[in-house]
């Protein structure tokens, strides 16, 4: 089946008491034995739970993946993820990406005495020269957040599997729609289905997907002992989200590209950071790697702080408000808001500056999102 029948087929079947065609929400947290020595498929909701199955054998479909795994939040995937490693490991990072990730692994994962190295993967030379024995993983995210920089999947895999590194990739702003890291040779992909993949902004969630038998198992032992799973309503609500990804990431990415060009016209816009663009310094990368862009980029206003505030401070349309990949417009200033956990120096390393604005465009109608924007930037 081709992705836009498994976005609304996979992992689905009529449901064998009534037959609804909807997988039903098993909101249960146990599950009635035949007899003592005769288990139900699912026991107890925090190992497996049928709704939550339909989800993870979707998203696994989606990615190109054997195995999928549904978390309460991204962060959650992510802390499930890196609980795989011990004292002693090294871990390279890429150096640019979610701030809540950044906090994740300075915070949190070293003070169990994991190595954490951040490096420029764009810098294959770099990245070459951080491998250690000690190096188990490496993590990237593509594109950025919130800088929209790109790192070549396919280069990075190569490397990885020539040390005996495991790779993976947070795909929150493509979805398996616009890119597929394991195509590439990614042994894991992780998302916050709390964006593109709900559609919504009505639940927050996470997930995981591999195709390495070893992994998977891990994962799946770690999720249940960890008990990071999601609620089987939440996975109701994001399987309902998938059936429509296709035709949402088809608006978002027209919607988005159009905004961008719009902005690159604008006197007073310094830089518009999106890979669709031919002035993106990676253009040709995103074009071999992504099907299409997403509705996620940034751009810096000229000046400062203070114009951008009052950028972001007058929009009507699109909401001043962290998070992305829902039907609305958002808009957010990543320095004081989804950023702000990263180190001043940190950020500014990364290019996050005080004029960076970053924008979640969403599916309304073009012309009332371009009317907002021309309103707000006479305030600037
Ligand atoms: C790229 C990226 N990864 C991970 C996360 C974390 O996901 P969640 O908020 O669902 O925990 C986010 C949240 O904004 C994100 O943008």
């Amino acid at each position: 089946m081709r992705f836009k029948t498994l976005s609304i087929h996979a992992g689905q079947h009529p449901d064998a008491t009534y037959g609804a065609v909807i997988t039903p929400i098993y909101q249960t947290s146990t599950f009635a034995f035949r007899g003592a020595d005769n288990p139900p498929p699912f026991d107890y909701s925090r190992s497996g739970n049928p709704t939550r199955k339909a989800l993870e054998d979707c998203i696994a479909a989606l990615e190109g993946g054997k195995y999928g795994f549904a978390f309460g939040t991204g962060m959650a995937a992510e802390t499930t993820f890196f609980a795989m490693y011990g004292p002693g490991d090294h871990l390279i990072v890429h150096d640019d990406l979610y701030g809540g990730t950044y906090r994740l692994l300075t915070k949190v994962i070293r003070q169990k005495g994991v190595a954490v190295d951040f490096v420029n993967l764009r810098d294959l030379d770099a990245l070459r020269k951080t491998i250690r024995k000690e190096t188990k993983c490496i993590w990237l995210e593509t594109p950025t957040n919130p800088l929209m920089n790109l790192l070549d999947l396919e280069s990075i895999a190569r490397i990885a599997k020539q040390h005996g590194i495991v790779t993976a990739c947070d795909n929150t702003f493509c979805s398996p729609y616009f890119q597929r890291p394991l195509d590439f040779g990614i042994d894991v992909v992780m998302h916050s289905t709390t964006k593109y993949l709900n559609g919504h902004s009505d639940i927050v969630g996470g997930a995981l997907i591999t195709n390495d038998d070893d992994l998977g198992k891990q994962i799946a032992f770690l999720l249940n002992a960890m008990g990071t799973c999601a609620g089987p309503m939440d996975c109701f609500l994001v399987l309902r989200g998938i059936k429509t990804l296709a035709v949402r990431m088809e608006e978002h990415n027209a919607n988005a590209l159009e905004i961008a060009h719009w902005l690159e016209k604008n006197p007073k816009v310094e830089i518009v950071l999106h890979p669709g663009l031919e002035s993106h310094p990676q253009h040709a990368l995103a074009k071999k790697q992504m099907k299409g862009y997403g509705g996620t980029f940034s751009f810096k206003v000229k000046g400062g702080r203070d114009e951008a505030f009052r950028l972001v401070s007058n929009t009507k349309l699109f909401q001043l408000a962290i998070s992305l990949g829902g039907v609305e417009s958002l808009i957010e200033h990543p320095w004081t808001m989804t950023h702000s956990s990263m180190p001043e120096d940190a950020r500014a390393a990364a290019g996050i500056t005080h004029n960076l604005i970053r924008v979640s465009v969403g599916i309304e109608d073009i012309a009332d999102l371009i009317e907002d924007l021309e309103h707000a930037f006479t305030h600037v």
